[in-house]
C-alpha cells in the first residue's frame, strides 16, 4: 500500500504538536498527505516542529497555533481558528498532556487541579470545540491519550493516572454517543516512550525504587521513540481503523501484559 497518500484530502488537528508523540504524529500525518494544524502551549516547540516539517518538505501543509488546552477561551479561539484555516476537520489527536508525580498523602489540591485541568479537562475542551466540524465531515475520528497508568498501578502518579482513566471513560462515552453520526473515538495507551515527559517525570526524591522496578518494557530494547506511537495513531485514524471505536490500543513494548 502507498502510505504517502493515506491521508490525502484529510485535515487533522494535533494538540501537543510541539514535542514528543504529538510532534511525531504531526510529522507522520504530513508525510501521509494530510493538512495538519499543530497546537501547543509552547511556541518554540511548534517552531521546532515546523523546522522538521520543512526538512521533510511537508511544511506547506502545516499550520501552527499557540493555545492552552486547559483554558476555555484559548481553546475556543485557537482551535476555532485552526479548524477554520483547515476548512474543516477529519482527525483530532489530543496529545497535549503533563506528568508530575507526588506522594498522595501530601498532594496539594493545586497540584491535582493542574493535572486534571490539562489532561482531562483539556481533552474535553478541545474535543467539544472540534466536534461540530468532525461531525460535519461524516468520517471524523478522535484519538485521545490514555496511558498504561490508567489500567496498571503506577506509584506516585495518582493524579495523572486518574486523568488517564477518565480520558478512557470519556472516549468510550463519546464513541457511543456519536457512533450513528459517523464519528469514531479511540485511545492510545502508551508506556515507556522516550519524550520530554518521560525524561522529566518529576518523581519524588524519597521514592521507593522497588515500587517502580516493574515499569520497563519486556521487549528488552529500552524505551521506544515517539514515532512508534505516531504510526499506530495513523493506522487508527485512517480507513485502516474504520471498524475500531470505543477502545484502547496499548503501546508499551510489553511493559504490561
Ligand atoms: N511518553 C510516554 O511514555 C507516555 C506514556 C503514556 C501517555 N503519554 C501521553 O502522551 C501524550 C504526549 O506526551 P509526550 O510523551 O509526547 O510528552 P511531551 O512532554 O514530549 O509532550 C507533551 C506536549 O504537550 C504540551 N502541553 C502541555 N501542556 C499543555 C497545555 N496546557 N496546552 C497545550 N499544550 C500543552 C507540551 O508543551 C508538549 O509539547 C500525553 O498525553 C502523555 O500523557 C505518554
Amino acid at each position: 500500500m502507498d502510505l504517502t497518500h493515506r491521508f490525502a484530502e484529510y485535515r487533522a488537528l494535533v494538540t501537543g504538536g510541539g514535542s514528543g508523540i504529538g510532534r511525531a504524529t504531526v510529522l507522520r500525518l504530513l508525510d501521509e498527505g494530510a493538512a495538519v494544524a499543530a497546537a501547543d502551549v509552547s511556541a518554540p516547540g511548534l517552531e521546532e516542529t515546523r523546522e522538521l516539517a520543512s526538512g521533510a518538505g511537508t511544511a506547506d501543509r502545516l499550520t501552527t497555533t499557540v493555545l492552552d488546552v486547559a483554558d476555555e477561551e484559548s481553546v475556543r479561539d485557537g482551535a476555532g481558528a485552526a479548524v477554520e484555516g483547515l476548512g474543516g476537520l477529519d482527525v483530532l489527536v489530543n496529545a497535549a498532556g503533563i506528568l508530575d508525580s507526588a506522594h498522595t498523602e501530601t498532594m496539594t489540591l493545586a497540584f491535582w487541579n493542574r493535572i486534571i485541568g490539562v489532561n482531562l479537562t483539556g481533552t474535553f475542551l478541545v474535543t467539544r470545540a472540534a466536534l461540530p466540524a468532525l461531525l460535519a465531515t461524516g468520517r471524523g475520528v478522535v484519538v485521545n491519550f490514555s496511558s498504561t497508568s490508567a489500567a496498571f498501578a503506577h506509584p506516585y502518579m495518582a493524579a495523572y493516572a486518574a486523568t488517564k482513566g477518565g480520558i478512557q471513560s470519556f472516549t468510550h462515552a463519546l464513541a457511543a454517543e456519536y457512533s450513528k453520526r459517523g464519528l469514531r473515538a479511540v485511545c492510545v495507551a502508551p508506556g515507556s516512550i522516550d519524550s520530554g515527559m518521560t525524561r522529566a517525570p518529576g518523581l519524588p526524591e524519597d521514592l521507593d525504587a522497588d515500587l517502580l522496578a516493574k515499569l520497563s518494557p519486556a521487549l528488552g530494547k529500552g524505551f521506544a521513540g515517539p514515532e512508534t506511537v505516531a504510526g499506530a495513531i495513523a493506522m487508527l485514524a485512517s480507513e485502516d481503523g474504520a471498524f475500531i471505536t470505543g477502545t484502547e490500543l496499548r503501546i508499551d513494548g510489553g511493559t504490561h501484559m
